[in-house]
């Protein structure tokens, strides 16, 4: 269907369903083995309602924002995924180029179906920040040497991926495989996510040795529980980002905007505004909707990741166009609830504006 015919972005949800191949569409879209997190990641934010202000003059609305120092033109940012490849042959590069051109900031992961070169080099400037989503290898030699490689291509932070020390199970891939005449995975996740890219040793400790081979800021991505937001703030770390990896890991493990309240009633320094200006909460997984994004906001995270629908925005040949055009429903339904919720700027978004009793009673 010809782009300006998509209005949401469930739109493109659906064109992707229809146009990606059956592999491609199982490893965008599905969740760990029940895809329980997976739906409640995203349901939750129908439970949290809205209480707008009235008469405070909405004519004019910014949406821009300061992301670990650097503007971004909307309060989110582009979510790294493995495997772009399904949806565009030029994914990443597309992403690095249209996070340049709308002011928004792309998170490219460790496993692109591209180049990092051609990923930093697709850049519209130099100035332009870009991200990078870190798997950190077992082998520290490895591991330092691709920090400090992105490093000197000009990456501006790296976020450490830290709720998949092993691979979760994904049926629906499995059974694509299957269907195949392939293996199904399953037999041999513990071995495979040992040899492959990720690592089961990690743990805290860890942190001292990589802040000593980077000057970049440290954010973790897949935090949990306020326990370990605690304990994150606590290593000195430049931000978190809630996280269940998009429902893909730890299938029931809880929705992030959960993790969010948690951090609320229990730790609600840590979304204080002079914490914040040393340590961001971030948040991503099932944000779909302007709405979500005020949601997130009003509850203290700094910004929020965008995940899958940039994937399907590449797809039926959409690329470039498909993406732009995705950001600017984001930017449009989130300057138009702004308006009708009384905030004008990001910081107007308080935690009054939100009634989230529903999602904490469940
Ligand atoms: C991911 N995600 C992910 N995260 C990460 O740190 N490294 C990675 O390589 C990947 N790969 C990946 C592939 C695919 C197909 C998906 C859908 C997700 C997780 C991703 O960064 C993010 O946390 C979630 O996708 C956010 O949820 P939404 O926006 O997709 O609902």
């Amino acid at each position: 269907p010809p782009l300006t015919s998509l209005i949401n972005i469930g739109d493109f949800e659906k064109v992707a369903e229809k146009c990606l191949s059956a592999a491609g569409w199982a490893y965008y879209s599905s969740g760990a083995e029940g895809e329980i997190s997976l739906d409640d990641t995203r349901r939750i934010f129908n439970k949290i309602s809205l209480r707008p202000r009235i008469m405070r003059n909405v004519e004019s609305i910014s949406t821009s924002i300061n992301i670990l120092g650097h503007t971004s033109s909307l309060p989110l940012y582009i979510s790294p995924t493995g495997l772009g490849r399904y949806a565009h042959k030029e994914a990443e590069t597309i992403l690095s180029s249209v996070a340049g051109d709308e002011g928004i900031i792309y998170m490219m992961p460790t496993s692109p179906s591209q180049s990092h070169d051609a990923i930093f080099s697709a850049r519209i400037s130099k100035d332009q920040p870009l991200f990078f989503q870190l798997y950190s290898s077992r082998d520290r030699s490895k591991a330092k040497a691709l920090v400090q490689k992105v490093e000197s291509l000009g990456a501006s932070a790296i976020f450490v991926t830290v709720d998949s020390p092993v691979l979760g199970r994904r049926e629906r891939d499995d059974r694509v495989k299957v269907a195949a005449g392939e293996q199904a995975t399953q037999a041999g996740v513990a071995k495979s996510s040992a040899t492959g890219l990720l690592n089961p040793t990690l743990i805290w400790e860890d942190l001292k040795w990589l802040k000593g081979v980077t000057r970049l800021p440290i954010v973790l991505k897949g935090v949990q529980t306020v326990e370990d937001a605690i304990l994150a703030h606590r290593h000195g770390v430049q931000g978190i980002v809630l996280s269940n990896h998009g429902g893909r890991s730890l299938d029931t493990a809880q929705a992030p905007m959960l993790t969010l309240l948690e951090i609320r009633k229990y730790a609600p320094y840590l979304l204080s505004p002079t914490i914040r200006q040393g340590f961001q909460v971030f948040i991503d997984g099932g944000i779909r909707r302007g709405t979500d994004i005020i949601k997130a906001l009003a509850l203290g995270a700094s910004a929020v990741g965008v995940g899958r629908p940039f994937l399907y925005s590449l797809t039926a040949e959409y690329g470039k166009a498909g993406a732009r055009r995705l950001v600017q429903m984001l930017r449009t339904e989130l300057e138009t609830s702004m308006a009708l919720i009384g905030a004008v700027e990001v910081t107007d978004l308080a935690p009054e504006m939100v009634n989230s009793e529903r999602a904490e009673s469940e």
